[in-house]
């Protein structure tokens, strides 16, 4: 059985949509924000403000190498991972890439009242929304498969990524 990483922009339902894959299949869920923060030992927001966004990739960077090698997973990875080529060489590797392609309006509808992003900045929406505008050919191109997830419900988007993967 193939690998499953989700990839898309901060609040485009990864963790959830992981999870319900991961209950509905039996793979198991590994989420690349959790392991940074483990190896790190401090909160996301922390490592931004001590180490800065350079710091924060080079965690990230090794933990996807060391999720890239579990096998029957399915890797919720963080919205930036898709920054560095050589990750999504590595999670393309891995196995099947799924790009779950939120509207930028439903992300603000997710994120807004939450402070634990440090680059998904309310105050500053216009630079929010071109980091979203720039980042979204770099999904596309790292993805096998691309999911449209606004308007549809964890578990139809879980469902439509199991029927389309094969799994
Ligand atoms: C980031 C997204 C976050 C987290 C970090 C950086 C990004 O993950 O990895 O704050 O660069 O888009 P989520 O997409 O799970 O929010």
């Amino acid at each position: 059985m193939k690998n499953i990483i989700l990839v898309g922009f901060m609040g485009s339902g990864k963790t959830s949509i992981g999870r319900e894959i991961a209950n509905v299949t039996g793979l198991k869920y590994v989420d690349i924000d959790d392991m940074i923060v483990k190896e790190a030992k401090m909160p996301i927001k922390s490592i931004f403000a001590k180490r800065g966004e350079d710091g924060f990739r080079d965690i990230e960077k090794r933990v996807v190498i060391k999720a890239a090698k579990m096998k029957n997973v399915v890797i919720a990875t963080g919205g930036g991972v898709v920054k560095i080529p050589d990750n999504v060489r590595t999670l393309r590797k891995s196995g099947n890439v799924v790009y779950l392609k939120t509207g930028f309006d439903t992300i603000v509808d997710r994120i807004k009242g939450r402070d634990d992003r440090p680059l998904f900045d309310m105050n500053n929406i216009k630079g929010t929304r071109k980091l979203y505008t720039d980042r979204l050919p770099v999904y596309r191109k790292s993805a096998h498969i691309t999911v449209i997830t606004d308007k549809n419900s964890v578990k139809q988007v879980a469902k439509k990524i199991i029927d389309r993967t094969g799994l």
